[in-house]
Order: C-alpha cells, then sequence, then structure tokens
C-alpha cells in the first residue's frame, strides 16, 4: 500500500469513529440509552486514536512518549471514574475538561512555536490558544470551588470589569503581536495572561452556577480543540486534523447547547452567570414569616396511605443520601395500596443535567412515572402530597417574588398541592444560599432526616399500615 492509499483507509475509518460519537450523542439523549451512548462514544474515540497511530506522517520516536501519555491518562481516568461519587461527578467532569483544554492549549503552543511565520496556522492556534488557556484556568478554578477548596461565594475583586477586560485585551494583543512580529518570546506572556483572565472570569462566580461554567468551559473546549485542527490540517498529520474538527464541533455544539438549556432553566442568561456574581448580594424582603412545623414518619405514612395522588420531588439530597432504592421501595408500596405515584424533575435539580434521572433510573424506577417541570406543574393543586426529598432551591417560591435572589427561576411548583412533606436534616439552605419560604407555608410539614434512613422509616411504618 502506498502512503495515500493508507491515508485514505485510516480517513474511512474516521468517518465511520464520527459516525459513532454522533450515535453515542444521539443515545445520550435519553437515560433509557445514556449508558449505551458513553460506551459509542468511548469506542469512537478509542478507534479515532488507535487509527492515528498508523499514520504514514507519524514521527515513530515519539511513540515511546504516547504510550506513557496514554497509560497515565487512561489508568487515571478510568480509576477516578470507577471511584467517584455521584455528587462528586461535577469535580471530575471540571478536571476532566481542564484535560482537554490544558491539552487543546499545548498543541496551539507547539503549534507557535514550530510554525509562527505561517500565518493561517499560527492564527489558528493563537484563537486555539486564546479559547484553551481561558478554559482550562476557569475548569481549574470550578473544580476548586466545587470541592470545597476554594470558597463557593463569589470572590469579588475591585474593578473586575477594568481589570479583567485589559488582561483579556492584552493577552490576546500579544499573541498576535508575536505572529505578526514572527517572536516566540511573546507567547510566553501570552499564555499567562489568558491564563489569568480564565482564574479572574471564574472567581466571581458563585457555585451554584459551576455546573453552567463547566458545560460553557466544555463548549469552549471543544471551539479550542477544532482550531487546533484546523491549524494542524498544514502540517505532516494533516488529515488528523480533521476528526479533531469534527470532534471539536461535536463537543463545542452539545457543550452549547446544554449551557443553554441549563441558563434556561434557571431563567439566567450566559452574561448574567458570567459577570452577574449571583450570591454576592444578600436577598431583600426580611426574615420569612411563619413557623416550621415537623411531622414525624408514621404520620406521613397514614397521609400518603390514604391519597390518591403523591409526586415526589428528588433533589441533591436525595443523591448525598443515596436514598433512591429506598424511594423505589416507598413508591412501590404506595402503588400497591392503590396510590398513583409520580416523580418531578427539575431540569436543574441535584448538582448535573440529568443528576435524578440517573439516579431513580439506577433504583429501577420507570421512565414513564418521570415527569418534567412543564409536564408536571399543573397537577400540583389536585395533589394529596408533594414529597420533596432533598429538594430546595428548585421548590423556593421565592423564584416568583421581586428583589429575592432566585427571582425568575422556573420551579416546581409544589405549595400548590393540598400537602407538602419535605424530607431534610435540618434547617441547611440550598445551594443559592436563600432561605426556602415553602417550608414556612401552612400545607408544609418536615420530617427531618438523613433521606436514607426518614424514607426507610417512612416505608417501615407503611408496611404496619393496612
Ligand atoms: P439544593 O438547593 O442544593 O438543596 C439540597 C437540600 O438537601 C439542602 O437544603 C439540604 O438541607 C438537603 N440535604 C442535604 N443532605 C441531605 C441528606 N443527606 N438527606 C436529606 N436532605 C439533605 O438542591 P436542589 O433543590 O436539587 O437544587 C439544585 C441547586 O443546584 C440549585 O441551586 C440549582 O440552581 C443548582 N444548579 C444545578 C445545576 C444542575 S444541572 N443540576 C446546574 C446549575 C445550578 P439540610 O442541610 O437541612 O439537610
Amino acid at each position: 500500500m502506498t502512503a495515500f492509499e493508507i491515508q485514505d483507509a485510516i480517513n474511512a475509518i474516521y468517518v465511520v469513529a464520527v459516525l459513532v460519537f454522533i450515535l453515542g450523542l444521539k443515545a445520550m439523549s435519553s437515560p433509557a440509552t445514556a449508558r449505551r451512548g458513553i460506551v459509542y462514544a468511548g469506542l469512537a474515540m478509542l478507534i479515532a486514536v488507535g487509527v492515528t497511530f498508523f499514520s504514514p506522517g507519524l514521527l515513530t520516536d515519539n511513540f515511546l512518549w504516547i504510550f506513557v501519555g496514554v497509560a497515565v491518562g487512561g489508568f487515571g481516568g478510568w480509576y477516578w471514574a470507577r471511584v467517584v461519587k455521584m455528587t462528586a461527578m461535577p469535580q471530575m467532569v471540571a478536571v476532566f475538561n481542564g484535560m482537554g483544554a490544558g491539552s487543546a492549549g499545548a498543541i496551539a503552543a507547539v503549534e507557535l512555536l514550530g510554525h509562527i511565520g505561517d500565518l493561517t496556522t499560527s492564527g489558528l492556534s493563537v484563537a486555539g490558544g486564546v479559547i484553551g488557556s481561558i478554559s482550562i484556568a476557569a475548569s481549574i478554578v470550578a473544580f476548586l470551588k466545587l470541592q470545597g477548596w476554594l470558597t463557593s461565594k463569589p470572590i469579588v475583586l475591585p474593578a473586575r470589569q477594568v481589570v479583567n477586560t485589559a488582561v483579556l485585551v492584552i493577552g490576546v494583543a500579544l499573541g498576535i503581536y508575536a505572529v505578526i512580529a514572527q517572536e516566540t518570546f511573546w507567547l510566553l506572556p501570552f499564555f499567562v495572561l489568558l491564563l489569568l483572565y480564565g482564574v479572574l472570569l471564574a472567581l466571581p462566580i458563585g457555585g451554584a452556577d459551576m455546573p453552567v461554567v463547566i458545560s460553557l468551559t466544555n463548549a469552549l473546549t471543544g471551539v479550542a480543540v477544532g482550531l487546533d485542527g484546523f491549524a494542524l490540517v498544514n502540517g505532516p498529520l494533516g488529515d488528523a486534523g480533521y476528526a479533531m474538527v469534527i470532534a471539536g464541533v461535536l463537543v463545542g455544539s452539545a457543550g452549547s447547547l446544554l449551557t443553554v438549556l441549563m441558563a434556561k432553566a434557571m431563567n439566567r442568561s450566559i452574561a448574567n452567570v458570567f459577570f452577574g456574581a449571583f450570591g454576592a448580594t444578600e436577598e431583600t424582603g426580611g426574615p420569612v414569616q411563619g413557623q416550621l412545623k415537623p411531622m414525624e414518619a408514621p404520620d406521613v405514612a397514614a397521609l400518603m396511605a390514604y391519597a390518591n395522588q403523591v409526586i415526589i420531588v428528588p433533589g441533591y439530597g436525595l443523591a448525598v443520601a443515596q436514598a433512591q432504592q429506598k424511594v423505589k421501595e416507598l413508591a412501590d408500596l404506595l402503588e400497591s395500596k392503590g396510590v398513583t405515584v409520580k416523580f418531578a424533575i427539575h431540569p436543574v435539580a441535584g448538582r448535573m443535567p440529568g443528576h435524578m434521572n440517573v439516579l431513580l433510573a439506577e433504583a429501577g424506577i420507570s421512565y414513564d412515572k418521570l415527569f418534567d417541570r412543564d409536564e408536571i406543574n399543573a397537577e400540583f393543586p389536585a395533589t394529596d402530597v408533594a414529597f420533596v426529598i432533598g429538594a430546595n432551591d428548585v421548590v423556593n417560591p421565592a423564584a416568583h417574588r421581586q428583589g429575592s435572589p432566585l427571582y425568575g427561576m422556573p420551579i416546581l411548583d409544589v405549595e400548590q398541592a393540598k400537602n407538602v412533606i419535605v424530607n431534610k436534616r435540618g434547617q441547611g439552605k440550598g445551594f443559592a444560599g436563600v432561605e426556602n419560604e415553602l417550608f414556612y407555608r401552612d400545607n408544609c410539614h418536615m420530617l427531618y432526616g438523613d433521606a436514607q434512613s426518614a424514607v426507610g422509616q417512612l416505608v417501615s411504618a407503611l408496611k404496619q399500615t393496612e
């Protein structure tokens, strides 16, 4: 086979890999097929990376380094993904995304150092370097905040808009100057300033908005990889560049759609998430009126056993407590007593998109019992019991009141149910740090305790009711 024929065969395999990527993304759009989607995407990546080793232009004296990189990265990723808790998933995604962005930045740096005289390659690499650097730095800050190693409150520095803009403009200008003057010396301050910009961009963002930041930086990483791919197309591994372009475009577009979806679910613009410093100011409106009314498990069980319909609203606390199996038991028991049980899933309940769907699916709860906000909100007034388990912000009626930091966030209107039972451990606020007015409403009672044990007590109590 000639080098051309080998390259044609490799390109055909890249097309297969791309198709498998697209199938993977398609499968990820439903919880029922999401696992399969992950396997497809992994397989596509394996095919794309594996076939690149046969590229005629590949420098074989680099093989050892490539294998060391693949072994360290592959083992690290496999191990971490196995041990990570579902609730720590956002941090992991932040780090993995940071790795992708770092790789994109590194490729851009290598291309710039090697081809500073080639205007097309270096221009694309400057763009890839800008986006990759911002994305890795912001991802690291997101990781530190979500891991609790940095305060999750917005860190608002004086004159931040002016300083941030100056850092960005000077950084980009240095990159452009390096290319025009063909002086690689300016690349170092270029990368340093853009990394600094990534840090400054993420510091004022509150912990509750971090999933949006991760999703957006993920999209940016895709764009950076795509730009690097275009830059590589001019080099000896040209056709591998096309594979990167396609992978980058897929990641960039999927990440952008997810970002828009999350921002919409919180009724915030992307600009507000990034520049609004949400949570830096205290809410107005004074202390909430009313009192918290505890209720014991046997009383809650009796209330539910005689209900026609119970809607269960899961939130982050359910995930922390790993209460999904108990919740499934509860739902089965209620159904065996003739009660209709439905689940109301808010798009940003928990800490990741689809967090609640995955947890409930894991416990074997069928998808046709899961309803999203638009489908279920109208049903609350006719519902006897809304049972909120470890959710807070996504059911806070303060979102309907001007002056609240949550104002405008579309919520699940559980307060309209005839009875509301809220399970949580104590007086802890939600992720946004806003007091929940729901808990003080006349029709709301608190079932205190860790979700797993509280729902367990409910199950035991229900078993004793005839
Ligand atoms: P949160 O508002 O974080 O409230 C969770 C509640 O669970 C807390 O009030 C806590 O109260 C309780 N809790 C904690 N551990 C518990 C346990 N072991 N057993 C029982 N309860 C427990 O959760 P949410 O309503 O799901 O809202 C999600 C938040 O994340 C929102 O602010 C949302 O905007 C933000 N967010 C999410 C996403 C995605 S994609 N999911 C994206 C962006 C932002 P106690 O401490 O009193 O127990």
